[in-house]
């Protein structure tokens, strides 16, 4: 079997991520999670008071963009946790508050470069299922297989209200959702690399397919660009 990389890039609580991890999980392939490394940077951020309600002091973020060090450890269970500076930074990186902060670091040019330049160092020997908003554009333009995945942005709130809510995070789903527009706002809009569809993308809108249908088409796409004929 050739090995391959596969780009999966899509909207905000689209389930990229679930997907992508499934896949990884099946075929032994390394999972990245590139929106956790924005997410890092904003709490980096976040942490060092760099971050208000308007913006970001991205003098300062620049200066010491060199000082962030995120990596993916594989934890007892078999779970790939993000580690910002050796830190165990995997659930902090989750928060609502941190997400925002992502979005707006994420059109910093620095940031992108940076971040980028790290992605595809991890994608050298392929192997690798990336997710994000740039994978199949900008990080991997030669990927074997690009997902483009989607969703109706009232399901896509309904889902991370739910995941949430489970979490035992008190919000209202009305904040969710108008958090979920203003992000895919600022992920299509931004001048930096904006979210679009690579013109080789596949398009899966997952609106009314179950995690097992969305797999399936996933699998067999990938058991197609796999084969040696
Ligand atoms: O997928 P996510 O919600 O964890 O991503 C967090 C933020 O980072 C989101 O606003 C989009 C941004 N992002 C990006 O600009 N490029 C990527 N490759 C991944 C995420």
């Amino acid at each position: 079997m050739n090995r391959i990389i596969v780009a999966i890039d899509g909207f905000s609580s689209c389930g990229k991520s679930t997907m992508a991890k499934e896949l990884a999980r099946e075929t032994g392939y390394i999972y990245v999670d590139t929106g956790a490394m924005y997410r890092a940077v904003s709490l980096f951020c976040i942490k060092n008071n760099w971050m208000t309600e308007t913006g970001i002091n991205s003098e300062e973020l620049e200066k010491h963009i060199q000082d962030i060090r995120i990596e993916f450890r594989t934890n007892s269970n078999g779970v790939s946790e993000t580690y910002l500076n050796d830190e165990n930074v995997e659930s902090e990186i989750r928060t609502l508050e941190v997400a925002n902060g992502a979005s707006r670091v994420s059109t910093l040019r620095f940031v992108r470069r940076e971040l980028v330049r790290q992605q595809q160092l991890m994608g050298l020997k392929k192997g690798i299922v990336m997710d994000g908003r740039d994978i199949g554009t900008v990080v991997f333009p030669e990927a074997e297989l690009k997902i483009f995945l989607t969703a109706d942005p009232e399901i896509r709130a309904q889902r991370r209200f739910q995941e949430m809510n489970v979490k035992g995070d008190a919000v209202d789903y009305n904040n969710v959702l108008a958090n979920v527009i203003e992000r895919d706002d600022r992920d299509q809009n931004r001048t930096e690399s904006p979210l679009r569809k690579a013109d080789d993308a596949i398009i899966i809108d997952n609106s009314n397919l179950t995690p097992i249908e969305q797999q399936k088409i996933l699998h067999e796409l990938f058991t197609e660009k796999t084969r040696i004929d």
